[in-house]
C-alpha cells in the first residue's frame, strides 16, 4: 500500500479532506465566527471595489477599499492582502483576493480566487469563503478551490508546518449538492496528487494495485488485477518488457463502473510509470527526479473512477492502469529487443526511455474486448509535450476530429487548459523497423509528441474512437504554486476524464 514503511498514512492516501469539513452557510458576514473572511475585490482605477460585502464594510466604517489599497491591493487575479478587523468583527481577519475584471470572471477565476486565498491561510481553524457565487456551477468552482487550495502533503516531513485549515464554511445560499459535488472532485484529485507525490519506494506497480483495490472497494467498482505471471501467460509483452528490469513486478489492473441505464462505454487507459529512469537508455541524472510522476495518467484514470463511482452517471466506464517501473539491470529489456504487444503485433525497443508507449499498447488493444464507444488514454509521454505546449497545456490527440474538439471543449470547460494536435500521415514511417512490425521510436527528429500519439494509433482497435491526452507538463508542477494548484503533482486530467463520461451520459459524446 502506501505505507510500508509504516509512515503516517493510511493506505489510499491521507488526504486534506479527511481533516478538512465544508459547508454552505448563509450567515451574515458581520456574524460569522471564524479566524478569517475571505471576500473578492476588483480593480477600480487606483482603488478596489469589494464584490459584494456591503455590510462587512459597513462594519468597517466604509473603509474596506482604501484600507486595502493603502495595504497595496490592485485586485488583480492572484493577489491576496490580509486586513486585520482590530475588534471591528467577529472574524480577526479579512482576506481579499484580487478577481481580476468583474465581466472576465469566470468558474475558473473563482476556483483559482478560492484556491490562492487558502494556500495562503495553511494553519488556521476556520475559514469563511465569501467569494461572489450565485449559480450553482460558481459555488462549486468556490468549494472545489478552496478545498485544492488547502491540499498538504506532509505524510514524509517530521518538522511542524503549518497544517491544512480544518473547517471552510462557504458563504451563500441555496442547496448543498454543488458543495458535495466539489468534495467529490476534491477527494479524487487529492488522491491523485497523493499517489503522484509519494515517493517511488513506497509506490511499486503492486502497491498502486493495493491503493486501486481499495478504491474499488469503497466506490463498488469491479476490479481485476494481473500480477506478472499472469501479464507473461496473457501476453501482454509491453508492460513485461518495460516492467522485466525492475524488482518490483508490474502489473495491469482494470475497474469497471456499470450503471444499469447506460447505453454507452467509455474506456480509459492511464500510463502508470511508478518511476522511470529510462531503462538501460539511462536518463541523465540531471531532472530524473520528476520521474517519480510518470504514473500520473494512471493515477487520474483512477481518480476519475473513484468521482465517477460517487456522481453515477448513466455511462459505464471501464479503466486500466498499466503500472511498471522502468530500471536497467541485467534482466532489463535491451535497445533492439523485439516484443510482442497484447494481440500479436510486434515492437523494436529502440530506446528503453520510449516505455510508455509500450505499456499503452497492451491495453490499448485489450479494451477492444469492452466494446467502448470511446477510448481515452493519458499519459506522461513525451518530453516534446512540453517544448511543444509547455507547462500547463494538455496536448489533445485523437483519430476523429469531433471526439478531438469535443474532448478539448469538455477540458477547458472545467478548467483543464488542453490544445488540440495533429497526427500527421506522413510520420508513421519513422516508426518503420528493420525487423519487427512498428520501432518504438522514430528516426524523425522533429514532433516527438505527434510521434508518440501515431505510435498509439496503431494499436486502437478498428472502429474506435479515440483520444489521447499528453500531460506530461500538465501533471507535475516544477514551478511555484498558483490559484488551486500546488507545487508537485496537481491531479491532472481527473476533471476531464469525468466531463468526458458526463457528457456521453448526457449524450452529447
Ligand atoms: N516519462 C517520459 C516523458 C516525460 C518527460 C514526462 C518529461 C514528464 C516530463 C517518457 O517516458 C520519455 O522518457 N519520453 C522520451 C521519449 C523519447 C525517448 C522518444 C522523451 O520524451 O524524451
Ligand atoms: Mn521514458
Ligand atoms: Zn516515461
Amino acid at each position: 500500500m502506501l505505507d510500508p514503511k509504516g509512515r503516517n498514512r493510511s493506505p489510499g492516501g491521507l488526504t486534506s479532506e479527511d481533516v478538512t469539513t465544508i459547508s454552505l452557510d448563509s450567515a451574515v458576514l458581520t456574524a460569522l465566527d471564524a479566524d478569517a473572511i475571505v471576500v473578492g475585490v476588483h480593480p477600480a482605477g487606483d482603488s478596489v471595489r469589494p464584490a459584494g460585502a456591503d455590510d462587512l464594510d459597513a462594519a468597517l466604517s466604509g473603509r474596506l477599499a482604501d484600507s486595502l489599497t493603502a495595504l497595496g491591493a490592485t485586485g488583480k487575479a492572484g493577489e491576496v492582502v490580509k486586513l486585520p478587523t482590530l475588534g471591528a468583527l467577529p472574524a480577526a481577519l479579512v482576506v481579499a483576493v484580487g478577481l481580476g475584471e468583474e465581466d472576465a470572471l469566470d468558474a475558473e477565476g473563482l476556483r483559482r480566487a478560492a484556491g490562492s486565498a487558502l494556500r495562503a491561510l495553511a494553519g488556521k481553524s476556520r475559514v469563511a469563503v465569501a467569494l461572489p457565487a450565485t449559480s450553482a456551477e460558481h459555488v462549486e468552482a468556490v468549494a472545489l478551490g478552496a478545498l485544492l487550495g488547502n491540499y498538504g502533503f506532509s505524510s514524509y516531513r517530521t518538522s511542524e508546518r503549518p497544517g491544512p485549515v480544518a473547517e471552510i464554511v462557504i458563504v451563500g445560499s441555496g442547496d448543498e449538492a454543488p458543495v458535495r459535488r466539489a468534495e467529490t472532485f476534491a477527494s479524487a484529485i487529492s488522491l491523485v496528487r497523493d499517489l503522484v507525490n509519494t515517493p517511488p519506494s513506497d509506490l511499486s506497480p503492486e502497491d498502486f494495485a493495493g491503493v486501486a483495490a481499495k478504491v474499488a472497494g469503497e466506490g463498488g467498482l469491479a476490479i481485476e488485477v494481473l500480477d506478472e505471471k499472469a501479464l507473461v501467460d496473457g501476453g501482454y509483452g509491453g508492460i513485461v518488457g518495460v516492467g522485466q528490469g525492475s524488482a518490483n513486478p508490474p502489473r495491469l489492473v482494470r475497474l469497471a463502473y456499470t450503471h444499469p441505464e447506460a447505453s454507452k462505454t467509455l474506456a480509459l487507459v492511464g500510463k502508470g510509470i511508478t518511476f522511470d529512469s529510462g531503462g538501460l537508455s539511462l536518463k541523465p541524472a540531471e531532472g530524473m527526479d520528476w520521474m517519480k510522476s510518470d504514473m500520473g495518467g494512471a493515477a487520474a484514470v483512477l481518480g476519475a473512477l473513484a468521482a465517477i463511482a460517487e456522481l453515477k452517471p448513466a455511462v459505464n466506464v471501464v479503466g486500466y492502469l498499466a503500472l511498471a517501473e522502468n530500471m536497467p539491470s541485467g534482466t532489463a529489456q535491451r535497445p533492439s529487443d523485439v516484443l510482442t504487444v497484447y494481440g500479436g503485433k510486434t515492437v523494436e525497443v529502440l530506446n528503453t526511455d520510449a516505455e510508455g508507449r509500450l505499456v499503452m499498447a497492451d491495453p490499448i488493444v485489450r479494451s477492444g474486448e469492452d466494446e467502448p464507444d470511446l477510448l481515452i488514454d493519458v499519459a506522461t509521454l513525451t518530453g516534446a509535450q512540453l517544448v511543444a505546449l509547455g507547462t500547463r497545456t494538455t496536448g489533445v490527440m485523437a483519430n476523429d476530429d469531433d471526439v478531438r474538439e469535443k474532448v478539448v471543449a469538455a477540458a477547458v470547460r472545467v478548467g483543464e487548459p488542453s490544445w488540440g494536435m495533429p497526427l500527421p500521415e506522413e510520420l508513421r514511417k519513422g516508426l518503420d523497423s528493420a525487423v519487427a512490425d512498428i520501432a518504438n521510436i522514430s528516426g524523425e527528429r522533429w514532433g516527438g509528441m505527434l510521434v508518440a500519439g501515431v505510435f498509439l494509433k496503431e494499436f486502437v482497435p478498428d472502429g474506435v474512437r479515440w483520444a489521447h491526452l499528453d500531460i506530461a507538463g500538465p501533471s507535475y508542477n516544477k514551478g511555484e504554486p498558483y490559484g488551486y494548484t500546488p507545487k508537485a503533482g496537481t491531479g491532472s486530467a481527473v476533471r476531464t476524464l469525468v466531463a468526458v463520461a458526463e457528457d456521453m451520459a448526457a449524450g452529447e459524446l
